[in-house]
């Protein structure tokens, strides 16, 4: 089988904190000015993974020291070169195919420059991040009996890589679909031959649909407590969150998962805790697990288009190889039945009430 390497990086400054508590005291500027001076690190080797055929793989999990927000102010060669620094940790250290994780896949070209730098082939991800995103939608949709066909869903980032195609899939499942993103043209076009969809810039928007994807590259929550309707659904798939922690204090009616955690078949080791339960993993670390089972070495999932062939296909794979989506979590804490309960309370609610 393959040997893979996957390349992390922290989230904000202030989970670096949590690594290394000396630094807490700092602005988080001054720990970004830290981090820019250091170069990648092998932040752990992992085992365990066993594919139900009985195939098995391990690789390294390699940090790039920038966070979203350093990402989104350097120039993007300086991003390439931080990514391809960590890609060629991972290759010294065995890997056969690396996957670019949370904003290392959302910089520049989404991959495609990287693959063509990187001495081995390269994935983001987000074919099989697409695929979680809807099923776990759906199921969600399924367990709060919520009649699809009456209901209106919104993606929020629907001009992404990942946005795109969820609202693509998802859309005429639904009564009516509002595409959220931020240029009124590309927003359009991205809604561009689903019947049902309407175009908006506007993510207030969100307060008239039952359903909501988020899935923006924004470095700070786009969804707040006052936007949401009464007993809405939210998967979050973004990372980090579209959804403001306040949502989780101040509206017990909405139920808001977490999109793209999945259960890694064996007994895997990650050897860094993501806030996950033992044994889960995110769907991009996961689709880079699968091809390294698969002994493909090859770039999946490059560039800002995710096709529905892609999905289908990890999808299998993913059948294949014992990859399953986790149970509903939010906020690091499993969702509990009584959550379920309370937000099936406040949909039978009248909107006018
Ligand atoms: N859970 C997982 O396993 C997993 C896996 C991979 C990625 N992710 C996360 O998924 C997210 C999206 O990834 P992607 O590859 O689809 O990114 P992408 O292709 O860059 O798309 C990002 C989308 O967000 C919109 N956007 C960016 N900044 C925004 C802001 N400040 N406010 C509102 N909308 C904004 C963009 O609009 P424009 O078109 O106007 O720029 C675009 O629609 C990222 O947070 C990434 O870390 C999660």
């Amino acid at each position: 089988m393959a040997r893979f390497g996957f390349i992390i990086h922290p989230l904000s400054a202030r989970q670096i904190t949590k690594l290394y508590p000396a630094l807490k005291l700092l602005p988080d500027r001054m720990i970004e000015a830290i981090l820019a001076k250091q170069g990648p690190r092998l932040a752990s080797e992992v085992t365990g993974i066993k594919s139900k055929t009985g195939v098995e793989t391990t690789g390294v999990l390699v940090g790039c020291s920038a966070t979203p927000k350093m990402f989104a102010r350097m120039p993007v060669e300086k991003s390439y070169e931080m990514i391809l620094d960590a890609v060629n940790m991972a290759v010294d250290n065995g890997a056969e195919i690396v996957g670019l994780g949370a904003f290392t896949s959302v910089v520049g070209d989404a991959g495609v420059t990287i693959a063509e730098r990187s001495p081995v082939p390269i994935t983001t991800g987000n074919s099989y991040t697409v695929a979680t995103a809807i099923q776990g939608t759906l199921e969600a949709c399924d367990i709060l009996e919520l009649d699809k066909s009456k209901a209106t869903i919104a993606v929020v980032g629907s001009t992404g890589s990942i946005g795109r195609t969820c609202a693509q899939v998802l859309s005429p499942e639904f009564a009516k679909a509002i595409l959220i993103g931020r240029d009124i043209e590309r927003t359009t076009e991205s809604a561009a031959g689903i019947p049902n969809a309407v175009p908006s810039i506007d993510v207030k928007q969100i307060i008239e649909a039952d359903v909501v994807v988020s899935v923006t590259s924004s470095e700070t929550s786009v969804i707040q407590p006052e936007d949401i309707k009464l007993g809405a659904i939210i998967c979050d798939v973004a990372r980090p969150r579209d959804v403001s922690r306040r949502v989780a204090e101040k509206r017990p009616d909405v139920l808001v998962i977490e999109g793209g955690v999945v259960k890694v078949p064996g007994t895997p080791d990650f050897g860094i805790d993501f806030g996950f339960p033992k044994g889960t993993a995110y769907a991009c670390m996961s689709e880079t697990f699968m091809l390294a089972l698969e002994d493909r070495a090859e770039s999946f999932t490059l560039g800002k288009t995710v096709s529905k062939e892609q999905v289908e296909e990890m999808l299998s794979l993913a059948e294949k190889h014992g990859f399953e989506l986790e149970g509903f979590r939010a906020f690091e804490k499993a969702v509990t039945e009584e959550t379920i309960e309370r937000v099936k309370a406040a949909r039978l609610v009248p909107s006018s009430a």
